[in-house]
């Protein structure tokens, strides 16, 4: 009796302390994550100074007060591990440290992100987790890291599911808050098992910066609502507003991820914007369809002439709708908010325009256009967006 006795308290205490394990930090993602990465404009090209100026812009431009705050090394920031296993950063890029970086990051009230990956080296060939996930996760803890991007190159015969859940581990064990941002690329269908893992993961392949890559990759994500909420997120990866897309492009390319509740992490050169460019980072009623605290992905509802239709529900019974044109050529839209009566079965909201009148909020040119009780012809320019905010009347 005694011996089951003490048999099942052990059971328990053993399978009690494995749940605590697989656990990640709370409430790091609430909503999708906004910040900085250096990959898509420097790739290897960055050193202490850039990232430094990069912090320095996070607060002049306004991007910080807009709730843009992780600043993200991405991959090239690594020197050699020491004697013990534990990995250094490139002193020439980097001659203060990464300690010292992120003390910087935080004296400015940001945050400072580490790029590392599940294989024995990272994509561009530097030294990488596998076989150190505790001693890395140690290390960034040391260094008050609050971001960590694990990548997925050189990962022949790793189990994702394991290679991922171990760092998880490795960096709960290490005690330092960490969002941990998966980069498998979606290989592995991480939306079907990564839940409880990470914070986000990406979708899709990288993105590039022209009209193809992104809208292909909008296709890849679009399904994948269903598996987006608070804490885990689909990612589509990093934005490539501002590196050399027309701007009507970069505004659709923004408009959509916030449609989808994407990350928002920039590519480009912050200390050096055109107005136009900050002009899109810094709509804070864009971005509030990304960060609304309902957390649902939006959908496309119709695709008709290569135009579709998106609705995204929002807190307080409100929506995002925008009509997003694919096509060369603007197009005349009519709208008839009757056709779009329907239940989004996935967050139970309803659009009840045969009940409801909304106000209609044009996000980009800031205008209020009436409301949804008439038919509405709306121009929308060529590879463009028109995203108005439905706003309930009282
Ligand atoms: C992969 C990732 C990119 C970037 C590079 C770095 O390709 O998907 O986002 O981190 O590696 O080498």
């Amino acid at each position: 009796m005694k011996k089951s006795i003490l048999f099942v308290a052990a059971a328990m205490l053993l399978f009690g302390s494995m749940n605590l394990r697989a656990q990640k930090f709370e409430h790091l993602a609430d909503t999708p994550a906004m910040g900085w990465n250096s990959w898509n404009k420097y790739q290897c090209n960055i050193n202490e100074d850039l990232l430094k100026g990069i912090v320095d812009a996070m607060v002049s431009t306004g991007l910080k007060d807009a709730g843009y705050q992780y600043v993200n090394l991405d991959d090239g920031w690594h020197g050699q591990r020491d004697a013990d296993g534990f990995i250094q950063c490139d002193a020439k890029k980097f001659p203060s440290g990464i300690k010292s970086l992120a003390d910087y990051a935080h004296s400015k009230g940001l945050k400072l992100g580490i790029y590392s990956c599940c294989g024995k080296l990272t994509c561009a060939g530097y030294s990488a987790s596998l076989g150190h996930e505790y001693q890395d996760a140690l290390q960034y803890a040391r260094w008050n890291i609050d971001y960590l991007k694990e990548d997925w190159c050189y990962c022949e015969n790793v189990n994702p599911k394991g290679a991922y859940a171990l760092m998880r581990d490795a960096l709960h064990d290490a005690g330092r808050p960490v969002y941990f941002s998966m980069c498998e690329w979606g290989s592995n269908k991480p939306w079907e098992w990564a839940k409880d893992t990470g914070n986000s993961w990406r979708t899709t392949g990288d993105i590039s910066c022209n009209w193809d890559s992104w809208t292909g990759i909008l296709d890849q994500n679009k399904v994948l609502r269903k598996y987006a909420g608070p804490g885990h997120w689909n990612d589509p990866d990093m934005l490539e507003v501002g590196n050399g897309m027309p701007v009507n492009e970069d505004r659709a390319h923004f408009t959509m991820w916030c449609m989808m509740s994407a990350p928002l992490i920039l590519g480009n050169d912050i200390r050096n914007m055109k107005p136009e460019t900050s002009a899109i980072l810094l709509n804070k009623e864009v971005i509030a369809l990304d960060q609304d605290k309902l957390g649902v992905q939006g959908l496309m509802y119709l695709t008709q002439d290569n135009v579709e239709y998106w609705f995204k529900p929002l807190e307080n019974g409100e929506w995002a709708f925008c009509i997003f044109n694919r096509n060369k050529d603007a197009k005349k839209c009519t709208v008839d908010w009757q056709k779009f009566n329907f239940k989004d079965d996935l967050s139970t909201c309803s659009t009840d325009f045969n009940t409801k009148v909304y106000s209609l909020r044009n996000l980009w040119t800031k205008k209020n256009e009436g409301t949804t009780k008439k038919i509405k012809t709306i121009v929308v320019p060529g590879h463009d967006v028109v995203v108005y905010r439905l706003v309930l009347k009282k």
